[in-house]
């Protein structure tokens, strides 16, 4: 499973870059407006840390200024991915950009037939939204379940499933045993994936130990 981190957040990408676990990133307007800082620039620097596709969203609402919008933004590197809004609209733009060669993520996914018109608009990616569904007392991993049944019954369909909206480590781990090609995780949740009080433990006796024996490896 690939590993996205969903933020804009620079400083936060490099550290997490520098494990060499890091995939690629998700943006989108809101995660764009908490950083306070220029779009076009924010995404660009990103698209230096990360050699994976880097998620940036149009702002349009109509399949011809999303289009314009989706080729600046992947004219700023060549890893971009231009994100999509699951619309119409959207499903047009999806359409005509990767015919053009462009990384696409059609974003905003709450259903299985919304995930197969993304498919068959040639979507690189498709994001449900596991938390906000979640969020509405709904399954939203029963979402992801359907999705990667339906796209399994046609391996033409080479859309990858990117579970979105991932708000706990138990999302992380439900969307891998469903079969989600990527997971997206805000980067509190994707350090968190590494730790365990029992790692910690026993790390501390380990240590201890070894310390007695006098010791030392270099
Ligand atoms: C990423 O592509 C999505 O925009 C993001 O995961 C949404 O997460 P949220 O529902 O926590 O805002």
């Amino acid at each position: 499973m690939k590993f996205f981190v969903d933020t804009a957040d620079v400083a936060e990408i490099r550290e997490l870059a520098e494990t060499g676990l890091l995939d690629g990133v998700t943006t989108n307007p809101s995660l764009i407006a908490k950083t306070g800082r220029d779009f076009l620039e924010v995404v660009k620097e990103i698209c230096a840390v990360v050699e994976g596709p880097v998620s940036a969203e149009v702002t349009a609402l109509d399949s011809a200024t999303m289009i314009a919008e989706g080729r600046k933004l992947a004219g700023l590197a060549k890893n971009i991915a231009v994100k999509v809004p699951l619309t119409w609209d959207g499903l047009k733009a999806c359409k005509a950009l990767t015919s053009e060669g462009t990384m696409v993520n059609v974003t905003l996914c709450f259903s299985a037939n919304q995930a197969l018109l993304a498919a068959k608009a040639g979507a690189t990616f498709v994001s449900p939204f596991i938390g906000r569904l979640d969020d509405l007392n709904l399954d939203g991993m029963e979402l992801i379940r359907e999705i990667r049944e339906i796209y399994d019954n046609y391996p033409a369909l080479q859309t990858e499933i990117l579970a979105a909206s991932i708000r706990n480590a138990n999302h992380v781990k439900e969307s891998a045993l469903a079969g989600a090609d990527v997971a997206t995780v805000p980067p509190a949740v994707l350090k968190g994936l590494a730790t365990h009080p029992l790692t910690d433990k026993g790390l501390e006796m380990f240590l201890s130990d070894w310390k007695k024996t006098g010791q030392k490896i270099l």
